[in-house]
């Protein structure tokens, strides 16, 4: 079964064509990050008209460069992202994908954007990675998603039965990174800005004030992310005042706030993955693609005395593609009438709606 999937939930626009939920025929990004970068971060406004603008030649790239594919007619499905993510841009996608449905008479599958990207995990790769395994992840599974707008921990019970365990009570991980890369003025968007500026830090220099791991012995799977932010601030504020803020000094801090964050995020993974003995683990969503934390799971998961299996996407299909919305659709296969569909912006990640 071949589908072609299109997501549009925040400032890239992208499609793709995928076998079977698991091989990636094409998948065609199209994103407007130099605009954002410029302001410092995403415009909703400016998002959508960019996005009106590169629907249609995304999806026809999409179509033409399908290995396999000669044209409309071998496309099963059109799968699309309803939510979260931002109302204009949502609706980009969605209203395109509805037209495409009636137009070309085939069945369209909504696919909430966030368990889109647990399917990045079952999508093959060519590029494997030291966590890409011969299989499929098996169930039961806890995945935990960490993306620009969520941090949320899950249990998998199987395709479509997802079970909230925890997540953030106020800013995500991603956020949290791009809050503080906007602090020290290292730009947008801030996960692999701080990750870079964490590479430049020297373990010979003095290390910067150590930043708080919160709820980290928490006896919850809840995450808090604001109050390191806040932190970061205090520290850059103190470093000024001292005439002590130079470009080490920012290297320093930004390794930290990376351990900060990377700790507690496996931390409380780990908790849930031994209070529900599952047989894999999975990482989703724009944060994964954080080394450091790819690392520290690696490391984390071959001391841990089970047999539980870690999978990580391959770097690009950690940030937002379309390839996982069409491997999820696929998965959870279950069409509506296009007129039924509509945005909705704040749909968590158990949502059923
Ligand atoms: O999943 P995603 O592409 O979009 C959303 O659905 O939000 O995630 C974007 C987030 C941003 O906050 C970005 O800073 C973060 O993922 N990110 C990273 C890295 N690459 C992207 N965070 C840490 N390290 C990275 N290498
Ligand atoms: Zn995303």
């Amino acid at each position: 079964m071949k589908i072609l999937g299109i997501e549009t939930s925040c400032d890239e626009t992208a499609a793709a064509v995928v076998e079977d939920g698991t091989k990636i025929l094409s998948s065609v990004v199209a994103s407007s990050l130099e605009m954002h970068q410029k302001t410092g971060g995403i415009i909703p406004e400016v998002a959508a008209r960019e996005q009106i603008k590169c629907i249609i030649p995304v999806i026809e790239e999409s179509i033409k460069s399908a290995k396999s594919i000669k044209g409309i007619k071998d496309i099963d499905a059109i799968a699309v992202t309803y939510g979260p993510g931002l109302i204009g841009s949502l609706l980009v996608g969605i209203e395109t994908a509805k037209t495409l449905s009636d137009v070309w008479n085939v069945p369209i599958i909504p696919v909430n954007h966030l368990v889109g990207h647990l399917y990045a995990n079952w999508l093959q790769t060519n590029n494997p990675q030291p966590t890409t395994h011969n299989s499929v992840p098996e169930f039961p599974a806890i995945a935990l998603v960490v993306s620009g707008g969520h941090t949320d921990l899950v249990l998998m019970k199987n395709h479509g039965q997802i079970e909230w365990l925890g997540g953030t009570r106020d800013d995500a991980a991603g956020e949290c990174f791009d809050k503080a890369a906007r602090l020290l003025e290292l730009g947008y968007p801030g996960g692999p800005a701080i990750s870079a500026a964490a590479q430049l830090a020297t373990s010979n220099q003095q290390p910067a004030t150590k930043l708080p791991r919160p709820m980290i012995s928490d006896d919850n799977l809840d995450f808090s992310f604001s109050g390191l932010k806040t932190a970061v601030l205090r520290e850059v504020m103190n470093l000024k005042a001292n005439q002590q803020y130079n470009n080490l000094a920012t290297y320093q801090l930004a390794h930290e706030l990376q351990e900060a964050i990377c700790e507690v995020l496996v931390t409380k993974t780990l908790k849930a993955v031994k209070k529900y003995q599952v047989k894999s683990l999975l990482l989703a969503g724009g944060v994964s693609a954080n080394s450091r934390l790819r690392e520290l799971f690696q490391s984390a998961i071959s001391h841990t005395p089970s047999t539980i299996k870690l999978f990580i996407p391959e770097f690009k299909l950690c940030t937002d593609n379309a390839a996982y919305i069409a491997s999820a659709a696929y998965f959870n296969n279950f069409p509506v009438p296009w007129e039924t569909i509509t945005a909705y912006p704040s749909l968590a990640i158990d949502d059923k709606t």
